[in-house]
């Protein structure tokens, strides 16, 4: 017998009123009915079977209530666009698609973008819901809209601080709240206090005077960007190593000694779905580490103590790695390349001589390139002007290949 198939259907802050037909004949043929009280409340007493809350905590508890009432003609009500942040992307995850029929009703972002006038094609868009306000750091950027999804009266008053810290005060931002309902409310952030659900719409400032240019999301970011202590893979290095690393988005790489977290940090900052890991023996380093990932917009970064190898056991396996310190030490480079699989990349740089060494004879086992970056930077010399040069680093990139797999 072919599983029963479970309904989602969203609705809005308009209810029953707000529904298309299809929606409403779903949900009035149902057998139960599962819901938020808020969602259930919409929804007439005469119509549908038997009204169920949601299990809490959410995702353990679904499941059970799908295997309980699946058979019956289950309807699960979401709010706006079930796949949209919502409980339909959970039950698919759960069921899989073929079993999942999703009936979406305009989310909040399409309402918001309705009211501004706003292409949604061409804002970017954050949920700031549960989730740190930094995640908005790596979106500011000159002329360019942000739509923030958020759930706490607080909100506007973070946003506005996080926006001016940036140098982005001069940036409006609307406040839409209760969009779609009879308490509905469109202004500027500060007119008045905001119910806990909004969105707040962002139209970053082009000119950011004296706190300009904005930092870019391409790798490179200058080094004072950064919160260090010296121990700093420098600007040009960096990109240089994070372009051989391939950030791909969503895939995870472990930044093995990470000192201020630079190489992980712009790995990040390349896409929301991209992770890493940065594993670092030094606590106080760890604990910069923390601030830079917050203050340049990925608080997600994982950082995880100790020195490599032991304190890689145990750790999802990365699609990159990158090593900038460590080459020298017992079974750093040997660890990191087993953890990588077929068609992973494996970045390291070395400064001193023994470092060197290491690498080439990596490279003449398992191939790769080796690569001496030199970079002089222009400094006073009394009243005129001198290359002052940085220490050259040798960089040994190499990727997987399905043949050496095992090794
Ligand atoms: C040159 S710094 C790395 C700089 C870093 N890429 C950045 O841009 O901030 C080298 C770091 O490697 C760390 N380290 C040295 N040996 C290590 C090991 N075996 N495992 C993990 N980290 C190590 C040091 O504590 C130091 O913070």
């Amino acid at each position: 017998m072919a599983p029963e198939i479970v309904t989602v259907a969203g609705i809005g802050a308009d209810g029953w009123a707000g529904l298309s037909p299809l929606s409403r004949a779903a949900i009035s043929s149902a057998g139960v009915i599962a819901g938020g009280p808020r969602q259930l409340a919409l929804v007439p007493a005469e119509a549908g079977g038997r009204r169920v809350p949601l299990p809490s905590p959410l995702r353990p508890g679904l499941p059970a209530l799908v295997g309980e009432h699946a058979g019956g003609g289950l309807v699960v009500l979401a709010s706006g666009d079930p796949m949209f942040y919502g409980i339909g992307a959970t039950l698919v995850r759960l069921l899989g698609a073929a079993r999942v029929r999703v009936l979406p009703h305009p989310s909040s972002v399409s309402l918001a973008a309705a009211r501004l006038g706003w292409p949604l094609d061409d804002v970017d868009v954050v949920s700031l819901v549960g989730r740190p306000r930094e995640l908005l750091h790596p979106l500011l950027q000159p002329g360019r809209r942000v739509l923030a999804l958020v759930a706490d009266p607080d909100a506007a008053a973070d946003v506005r601080a996080l926006l001016a810290g940036r140098g982005f005060g001069g940036s409006p931002v609307t406040v839409l709240a209760d969009l779609g309902g009879p308490g509905e409310w469109v202004g500027p952030a500060g007119e008045r206090p905001h119910s806990r659900l909004a969105i707040l719409a962002i139209e970053c400032a082009v000119d950011l005077g004296p706190a300009g240019p904005a930092l870019p999301r391409v790798p490179g970011l200058p080094d004072d960007a950064f919160e260090h202590d010296g121990q700093i893979t420098k600007r040009e290095v960096r990109a240089v190593a994070l372009a051989a690393l391939v950030p791909v988005p969503g895939q995870l790489l472990w930044d093995v000694g990470a000192g201020s977290g630079s190489v992980g940090i712009e790995w990040m900052r390349v896409h929301p779905a991209s992770r890493a890991i940065a594993i670092e023996p030094r606590a106080d380093r760890r604990d910069r580490i923390a601030r830079n990932a917050a203050a340049l917009g990925v608080p997600g970064l994982v950082t995880v103590a100790g020195p490599a190898p032991q304190a890689l056991a145990g750790l999802p396996g990365p699609d990159a790695v990158f090593i900038g310190g460590g080459v020298t030490g017992d079974g750093v480079v040997a660890a990191c390349w087993a953890a990588l699989g077929a068609g992973g990349r494996l970045v390291a740089n070395a400064v001193t001589i023994e470092g060197e060494q290491a690498l080439a004879g990596w490279r003449a086992r398992l191939g790769g390139t080796l690569t001496r970056l030199s970079v002089e930077r222009a400094g006073p010399l009394g009243g005129f002007t001198a290359w002052r040069p940085a220490l050259p680093v040798t960089q040994w990139a190499v990727t997987k290949d399905v043949t050496q797999e095992d090794s």
